[in-house]
């Protein structure tokens, strides 16, 4: 089939989403200018250089409370945030973290996760998770949206710093069976790691 993305596709549901997947799912903490902390999951998510490392997240819309998302809002005032890797085995607090709260709603304290200090930046982080990545805000872009109730926006950081728990790491190396991250797929459905599988590059030989 082929659909123009501004006209009806007559599928039950917008593929998008399943077309660009797996995606990993950036765990964010911030802090509001006024102390209040929060978490939520983001799956418009991704590393995009190593040297030095950033990545992106981007936010869509907003929610019953505000036109914009508290992790928009909280990024924009205080340009710092934490990426904490989703994992399995916290898949449900995860979910329970993306319940459209209150600003004045602490989500980590309804999903009974434990915050720890950061090193570097002033939110919290989430203790469980085996990979924390604290970043500093470097740009903010607005994305093409289909309304002004519903903007888009892409939010760029600099990981200025990067907490692995020791058990992940084996031989010095991320052991990602050990973390087992979550990714979104589309429609209800998540993933967790298939086959790990390496490709060695010929060129780089001898
Ligand atoms: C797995 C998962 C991935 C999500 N990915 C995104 C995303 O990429 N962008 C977005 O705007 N919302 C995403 N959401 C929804 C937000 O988490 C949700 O709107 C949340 O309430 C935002 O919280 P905040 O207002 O505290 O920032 C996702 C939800 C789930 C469960």
């Amino acid at each position: 089939m082929f659909f123009k993305t501004d006209e009806n596709h007559n599928l039950p549901h917008n593929p998008f989403k399943a077309c660009v997947a797996p995606r990993p799912i950036g765990w964010v903490s911030t802090v509001s200018p006024t102390g209040i902390g929060n978490v939520a999951p983001f799956s418009f998510f991704n590393g995009l250089a190593q040297n030095p490392p950033q990545l992106m997240i981007a936010i869509n819309g907003g929610n019953k409370h505000s036109p914009t998302k508290d992790t928009l809002y909280n990024i924009e005032k205080t340009k710092e945030f934490v990426v904490n890797i989703a994992t399995y085995g916290l898949r449900q607090e995860m979910f329970d973290t993306a319940a459209p709260e209150h600003p004045d709603t602490d989500e980590a304290v309804l999903a009974g996760l434990e915050m720890i200090d950061s090193i570097l930046i002033k939110p919290k982080r989430i203790q469980k998770s085996p990979i924390h990545m604290e970043c500093r805000l470097t740009q903010i872009i607005d994305l093409l949206s289909d309304s002004d109730d519903e903007k888009n926006t892409a939010i760029f950081g600099h990981v200025v710093g990067i907490h692995i728990h020791d058990d992940v790491l084996v031989e010095g190396k991320v052991d990602l069976k050990k973390v087992n991250p979550i990714s979104r797929l589309g429609y209800k459905d998540y993933a967790t790691l298939g086959d790990i599988f390496q490709l060695d590059a010929p060129w780089r030989k001898g």
